[in-house]
């Protein structure tokens, strides 16, 4: 126990016979912990988003209990630990308002502790970029272990994926096509086991993410929560962190370049969430990655989307895992040579290759060959203009092809009130060509950019059989919902962004192939548009509010920084801060 090869940072609380060593020591003990349980061992902490509140985390103290048996099988101690958990479902005005505090909470309670080492429990959608970010900045060797996806949700005999059904049958109650009573009767046969939502939403997105980038065990993205072998995974990480610790693995070894591109590439494959964009760059920022928007271009656009998952497919996360889940997804990206960098390290201390190389497919439907793909056109589709001069996004695979390329006439919402207010009016001069505008949703404008992109449809052209239209804001959308959604427009109007000049009527092009977003009038009236707008006025009124909210709307980076803190971006260190006393 005390041969290792490199002093343990926890030893700087427990391993000196002083006032201070007493100190530490004598309080950990009043839990029942002997002597010899924790001294000259790798203190490993268990990051813990568990609340009642995040319903897709609820299950976490089990599964935390479980990495604790692992960690304590290889010689470790485990001491886990609560930080804010910021839950897509309930959290308004939304969980990504919260993502960067809670972030700010788990990079102090890591630096702050007697820690040699962390396990992050993430799960649903912003707890598992917040973990990273400030896993990130800490550095401290990290492994990632995610809660798992909910069973595939069952309604009227058939298969239902969380969020993607709530959009779908809330449109044909709009269109009269079914009644409240079968609406509502739905939502309990979505939500029927723990997990997080079972369809490619932002969760399953990032929690592929993770194990892309290397920061997890094979297979930990799509085990389902309440699948045996999630548990296992959980123990395992559990053994593996402690060797990371005299291995010296810290999250920067696994966070590289190359791991950021095996990503963006792993996203175009499974279709996954725009919100990646966002949540990927916050998380490269932390570590000192330089990751930009066009590199989604460079290294994701034009890779097949070959897992056929809900929102853009049909099936869900249970079928996913038994078709052989993500290291099956990189096996064929890799044997057709479309896997970047195979020789990215991973935690286990294996490439990313030498851990799929060898893995079994066993469903062809669900995870298809690359001649065969779901929407040959993967990716984000990374846009820019003089509606969009730093970027906006669009995902393919959600999108109808025929909307692509479009030149409509923009009917404009100048926030998420003026829009509900609006789109139902009879009155509204619409049609299936118009394309919906909606600004002031970014993340000053909202605080937190909200998940509003995606405005549902006008009643009346639901009615008439219309299905999609090109919708444009400066929100984000669910990795659950789908349609041609123009989203992250940077910068957002509430920042000053070109989207605060359009107006009703105003031709706007959209061409994803030519990623081009396009406002239809000279650069001299758009210049005297926006002149008479004061877009920080509003911001500077909310501010005057104090709290977080005026911390937020203060330091928060535009979508194409990835919506972190202005203060936040890059790496401290996990040096041992002075002692309390
Ligand atoms: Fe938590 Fe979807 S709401 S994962
Ligand atoms: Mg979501």
């Amino acid at each position: 126990m005390t041969d290792r090869k490199r002093p343990l940072r926890s030893a700087q609380w427990f391993g000196s016979a002083d006032k201070n060593g007493f100190m530490y020591r004598s309080w950990m003990k009043n839990q029942g912990i002997p002597d010899h349980e924790f001294q000259g061992k790798p203190i490993i902490g268990i990051c813990n988003t568990w609340s009642e509140l995040t319903p897709c985390n609820a299950h976490f103290r089990k599964l935390a209990e479980h990495v604790k048996k692992g960690v304590l099988e290889a010689g470790g101690y485990p001491v886990e630990f609560p930080v804010f958990s910021n839950g897509e479902s309930n959290l308004r005005p939304t969980a990504m308002f919260t993502r960067n505090l809670a972030s700010m909470d788990v990079e102090e309670a890591i630096r702050g502790n007697p820690m040699d080492a962390v396990v992050l429990l993430v799960g649903c959608d912003k707890t598992t970029p917040a973990l990273l970010m400030g896993a990130a900045s800490c550095d401290l060797p990290t492994i990632v272990v995610t809660g798992g996806p909910m069973l595939n949700g069952k309604h009227q005999g058939k298969d239902i994926g969380s969020g993607t059904v709530v959009w779908q049958l809330s449109e044909q109650v709009k269109a009269g096509k079914i009644s409240m009573h079968d609406f509502m009767a739905a939502e309990a046969g979505m939500s029927r086991s723990a997990g997080t939502c079972n369809t490619m939403g932002t969760a399953s997105t990032m929690a592929c993410m993770a194990e892309s980038l290397g920061t997890s065990l094979p297979h930990n993205a799509a085990i389902p929560a309440v699948d045996s072998r999630r548990y296992v995974l959980a123990h395992l990480s559990g053994m593996r962190i402690v060797d990371m610790v005299d291995e010296d693995l810290i999250l920067s070894k696994v966070l590289t370049r190359e791991a950021f591109e095996n990503a963006i590439r792993t996203n175009a494959a499974i279709g996954g969430s725009t919100n990646a964009v966002v949540h990927l760059k916050a998380i490269a920022g932390r570590i000192g990655v330089d990751l930009e928007l066009d590199d989604w271009t460079r290294i994701g656009r034009g890779t097949p989307t070959i897992v056929d998952l809900q929102p853009s497919g049909r099936f869900l996360m249970e079928e996913f895992y038994y078709a052989g889940g993500l290291p099956a997804v990189l096996r064929r990206l890799g044997e057709a040579e479309r896997l970047p960098h195979k020789d990215a390290l991973t935690v286990n201390g294996q490439t990313l290759w030498e851990n799929v190389k060898d893995a079994p497919l066993y469903n062809d439907e669900v995870i298809r060959p690359l001649d065969n793909p779901l929407r040959e056109d993967g990716g984000i589709c990374i846009l820019h203009g003089n509606l969009a001069p730093r970027g906006a996004v669009l995902k393919p695979s959600a999108a109808s092809p025929e909307l692509m390329k479009h030149r409509g006439k923009a009917v404009v919402f100048d926030d998420f009130d003026h829009y509900k207010a609006r789109i139902n009016d009879p009155d509204l001069d619409v049609d299936a060509d118009s394309i919906l505008v909606m600004r002031n949703c970014g993340p000053r404008g909202y605080h937190g950019m909200a998940e509003v992109g995606n405005m549902g449809l006008p009643a009346k052209l639901l009615e008439q059989g219309v299905t999609d239209m090109v919708r444009i804001s400066d929100a984000r959308m669910s990795g659950t919902a789908y349609g041609t959604v123009v989203l992250h427009v940077a910068p957002e109007a509430a920042a000053g962004g070109p989207l605060a000049a359009v107006r009703d009527g105003d031709w706007i092009e959209l061409d994803c192939d030519a990623g081009r977003l396009h406002l239809d009038i000279s650069d001299a009236e758009l210049e005297v548009r926006l002149a008479e707008n004061d877009p920080t006025e509003k911001s500077r009124r909310i501010a005057s509010d104090g709290g977080y909210r005026q911390l937020y709307i203060e330091h928060v980076l535009q979508a194409d920084e990835g919506c972190d803190f202005d203060f936040l971006v890059g790496k401290r260190g996990a040096e041992v801060p002075r002692h309390s006393h």
